[in-house]
């Protein structure tokens, strides 16, 4: 991430216009976020969940009392300046998806109904040998990858141009592509493009959708645990275009609760033996997960999130003999009402065993839309304030944070979100707020 200057206090746009976010899928994440935020506008609803809607942010000491709302601290584009668009091979408008997808009850979807059905889908970039269990007919075709992008980016400016939009950002909310690793032409822009223009198999419809975005300066943050952006080619896109990347996979559910508990035993030195995680989700996520090379994208980014809180080179005694399942099972009764089970075999004093049992009757799509909602108005911030790049504060928001090459990704709820605030203090030129204290007490003086 670089910042204009210093980027401490360092000007940063007002968020004057609209704002377009631009969705690639619109399916139970997507339209659940569209539906949330009309229910909002409309007053039916609060924006829970949401840090930049509901969260405040402390400024200077604790004896200042200044503590206001992150959304009145720092320039945010407000809810009523959003409007929408989505990208879909399944040509069902977000009033008719929604139905399908069945998060949320009719009297909180109903009465949004008509704003929801003038949200018709985009033709898709879309190939089925990267989402294996899909098929849709509104599908864009054209001679060769390059061409298909160059379709995505006359459809962003469109609706840019139609919506009288002065900024955009897009979100990958579409379903997870086949597992993929980085490949030579993935390394330099120059590559990247070339193998567009050879159709070949590296480059993912996923990787032509952040490619059309980074061309038109429009910040690209990935909801899904494809590599996507996440490969030397787009990071080069990203800086000669001065635009914000972000990713991967919305940190929802079970991993939630794993950054959230795992900090939580390490920080009191408990030692861990094992943490087996199954899911029951019977929504359309849960039947492309259940393709094996869709399931092994998610399986890496949900494994890797205990191996890098837990630290078990440097804590062996405790962490070195983990054994770590994570398991999805797709099981069509439960819709998107997952349950995640967590059993923790974990040992104290002495190395006296104890076990934690995890029951999570959650909705992934009712966490997952605040989230869309806050990296839609961050990605805008951090490209009005001139951040370009990964952004690692918003790691907060990801199972599988992306992070400039030779680092670890931070996955600690706590330290991610301590991160999130003070980056914002950092562009608005507010003191760092470290904890330390002193200054409360006499004898530190
Ligand atoms: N629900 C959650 O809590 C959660 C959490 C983390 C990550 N995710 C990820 O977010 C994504 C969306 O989840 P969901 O529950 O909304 O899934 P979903 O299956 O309901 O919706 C995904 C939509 O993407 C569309 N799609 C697939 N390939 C596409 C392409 N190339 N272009 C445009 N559209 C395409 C599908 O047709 C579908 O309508 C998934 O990748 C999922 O793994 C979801």
């Amino acid at each position: 991430m670089q910042g204009q200057g210093n980027g401490r206090g360092s000007e940063i746009l007002p968020a004057e216009g609209k704002l377009g976010v631009m969705l690639v899928g619109l399916g139970a994440v997507s339209t659940t976020f569209i539906a949330g935020v009309e229910s909002i506008r409309n007053g039916r609803s609060q924006p829970i969940g949401s840090v930049t809607q509901m969260s405040t942010i402390r400024l200077g000491k604790r004896t200042e009392g200044r503590i206001p709302l992150v959304k009145d601290f720092v320039p945010l584009a407000a809810l009523d300046d959003l409007e929408f668009a989505a990208w879909d091979p399944i040509p069902d408008d977000a009033y008719q998806s929604a139905k399908v997808c069945g998060v949320l009850r009719p009297e909180d979807l109903d009465p949004q109904a008509d704003f929801l059905r003038g949200i018709q889908p985009l033709p898709a970039v879309f190939d089925r040998r990267y989402v294996k269990k899909l098929e849709g007919a509104n599908v864009k075709s054209g001679a060769n990858k390059l061409e298909l992008a160059e379709q995505l980016r006359e459809d962003i400016r469109r609706f840019k141009e139609e919506k009288g939009c002065s900024r955009l950002v897009v979100v990958w909310a579409a379903s997870t592509e086949v597992f993929m690793q980085r490949h030579d032409v993935h390394a330099t822009v120059a590559s990247f493009e070339k193998a567009m223009a050879e159709n070949h198999d590296a480059i993912a419809p996923s990787m032509i959708y952040a490619y059309a975005a980074l061309k038109e300066g429009v910040p690209f943050a990935n909801g899904a645990p494809n590599l996507t952006v996440d490969i030397p080619a787009m990071l080069e896109l990203a800086e000669q275009t001065g635009t914000p990347i972000g990713g991967k996979d919305f940190k929802t559910g079970q991993t939630l609760m794993k950054t959230i508990l795992a900090p939580g035993l390490k920080a009191r030195m408990l030692g861990l033996n094992g943490w087996f995680s199954t899911n029951i989700l019977g929504n359309r996520d849960g039947e492309v997960l259940d393709d094996p090379e869709s399931f092994k994208t998610k399986e890496e980014s949900k494994l890797g999130v205990l191996e890098y809180i837990l630290q078990p080179s440097v804590y062996p005694q405790l962490y070195d003999k983990i054994y770590h399942k994570v398991r999805i099972n797709y099981y069509p009764p439960r819709g998107d009402n997952k349950e995640g089970w967590d059993n923790i075999d974990l040992f104290g004093w002495m190395g006296y065993p104890m076990q934690i049992k995890i029951d999570f009757l959650c909705r992934d799509s009712i966490l997952a839309a605040p989230i869309v909602l806050d990296l839609a108005l961050f990605m805008d911030l951090a490209k009005r304030a001139g951040l370009r790049g990964i952004q690692e504060w918003l790691s907060f928001y990801f199972k599988s944070p992306q992070v400039a090459s030779g680092l670890y990704p931070e996955h600690d709820l706590f330290i991610q979100h301590w991160k999130l605030k003070n980056t914002l203090r950092w562009l608005m030129g507010e003191e760092q707020i470290t904890h330390l204290g002193t200054e409360y007490y006499a004898d530190y003086q």
